[in-house]
């Protein structure tokens, strides 16, 4: 098949590869001092494994994803815009350290949109 019309699931390698990639975001997340305080507490295995089936099942591979909503898991979070793009460049990062091209890492990107007014909490005026 040509590269065009592979998915990005299998441009990427695959579950294993997104689940390496997976294993490396968390290693980032949790050593960044803005980003470590929202997992303080959360059963990060659970949430790695839901976020592997996630991107898995976002970027065309096979699988279900059969987990919360995003809206929902994240909910009551307080998640800023800039720390939600703080996380998405550090997914970025370790897919690009994975040899992810660039047209994927776009493509990604691309699949997210949508994630980002699920996730996000803007804060209201006190
Ligand atoms: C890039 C887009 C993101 C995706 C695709 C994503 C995906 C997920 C998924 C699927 C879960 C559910 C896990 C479960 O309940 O088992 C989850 C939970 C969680 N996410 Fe995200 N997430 C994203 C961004 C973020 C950001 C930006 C933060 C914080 C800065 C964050 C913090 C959390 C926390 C703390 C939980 C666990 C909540 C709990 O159940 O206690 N996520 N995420």
């Amino acid at each position: 098949m040509s590269d065009e019309t592979r998915s990005h699931y299998d441009r990427l390698g695959g579950a294993e590869a997104i689940r390496a990639a997976v294993d490396k975001l968390y290693l980032r997340i949790l050593r960044d001092d803005r980003l470590a305080p929202y997992f303080s507490g959360v059963d990060v295995a659970r949430v790695k494994r839901h976020q592997v089936l996630f991107l898995c099942a976002l970027l065309g591979g096979p699988q279900t994803y059969d987990g919360p909503s995003l809206y929902q898991a994240h909910r009551g979070l307080g998640i800023t815009p800039a720390d939600y793009d703080r996380v998405v460049d550090h997914l970025e990062d370790v897919l690009g350290a994975a040899g992810a091209p660039e047209g994927t890492l776009v493509g990604v990107s691309v699949a997210l949109v949508g994630a980002k007014p699920e996730i996000v909490e803007v804060p209201r005026d006190p």
